[in-house]
């Protein structure tokens, strides 16, 4: 269903509805202060026009008042603005903790999805009606943006790091996914669809397209193969290197006395570039993983690691960064339905 508004696309998501509120409370102040001067401009020109050659008009001495009014209004109108603006990015930028996690890789030209179920997808992302969508973003080229306008979300994707967006979609439906971000030739046809499902429907879409392995046990795979368990432990209970149970979101203590949170960035920058930030009481000796792991190998990398248990943020210590009190706790699974 259209907008009765041209050019606005279907509103679909918890959010849009709130963006859109804004939206037309700017475009309402601007095409009304548009129309009060320029119909203002029309008057004085015809009222005050020069009626002689000769005609010299009175002076004016200025008002305070007058000053005082046309300054404070448009202030207390800018920062209308401002405070609603930014009530509605700060909700958008910080997605919900209860979020189903979804992971996109964006790449020269085409979006891959991957559920923490292990059910992946391309150009075409199937999610529920009426759950909070948290997208976790990599590149594996340049920069991409995730843009799906029924929703009023879009975030770019940066190479090197993780970006994330959330939406939660209001009614089932095929909606567009565009990349906003110029990204070379085929930037136009990199895009793909949002596919909102009723739950039962979207639970009959992940069991119709079972994988033999979820993101986490294709990351304790990998954890083997790469041979990360040689350091870190077969059950990441750790050894030579730090112990990974529960160091997600943990608050790690690194080498130089400084403390970090182990989010999605910290855990990516220690596999890719392990020598930028050590964990204290160990020595540089992990070797870098550039070019060995790909972005999608590092989602499952990641799911595996989140099942291995996570630390509230708020959590004093170190768990983790020290090998841990209680090393023998078998690997708890931690992730959402
Ligand atoms: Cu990817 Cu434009």
């Amino acid at each position: 269903m259209q907008s009765w508004i041209p050019f606005v696309p279907e509103s679909a998501s918890t959010e849009s509805g709130k963006v859109d509120a804004i939206y037309f409370y700017l475009s309402g102040v601007t095409v009304f202060f548009t129309l009060l001067i320029a119909l203002a401009i029309i008057f004085f020109v015809i009222r005050y026009r020069r009626r002689s050659p000769h005609e010299v008009p009175r002076p004016i001495a200025g008002s305070h008042r007058l000053e005082m009014l046309w300054s404070v209004i448009p202030f207390v109108i800018a920062m209308s603005f401002f405070v609603w603006g930014a009530q509605i990015f700060f909700r958008n930028a910080r997605p919900p903790t209860d979020a189903l996690e979804v992971y996109v890789v964006g790449k020269q030209w085409m979006w891959k999805f991957q559920h923490t179920t292990g059910q992946r997808e391309i150009n075409e992302l199937h999610v529920p009606v009426g759950r909070k969508i948290k997208l976790i973003m990599a590149t594996e080229d340049v920069i991409h943006d995730v843009y799906i306008p029924a929703f009023r979300i879009k975030a770019d994707v940066v190479p090197g790091k993780y970006t994330t967006e959330w939406f939660e979609a209001t009614k089932p439906g095929r909606y567009h996914l565009f990349c906003a971000e110029y990204c070379g030739m085929n930037h136009s046809g990199m895009g793909g669809w949002i596919v909102v499902l009723e739950p039962t429907e979207f639970d009959n879409w992940l069991s119709g397209n079972a994988v033999s392995q979820t993101a986490a046990s294709s990351g304790r795979q990998l954890f083997q193969t790469l041979g990360c368990a040689a350091c870190h432990g077969a059950n990441g209970e750790g050894g030579r290197g730090p112990a990974l149970l529960k160091v997600f979101n943990s608050q790690v203590l690194l080498d130089s006395g400084q403390t970090v949170r182990g989010d999605e960035s910290y855990i990516r920058e220690s596999i890719l570039n392990p020598q930028a930030k050590i964990a204290a009481g160990y020595g540089p000796i992990m070797p870098t993983f550039q070019g060995v792991v790909n972005e999608e190998q590092m989602i499952q990398l990641m799911a595996y690691l989140k099942s291995m248990g996570s630390s509230p943020a708020s959590a004093p210590g170190t768990a983790g960064a020290a090998p841990s009190p209680e090393p023998q706790k078998p690997p708890t699974r931690a992730m959402p339905k």
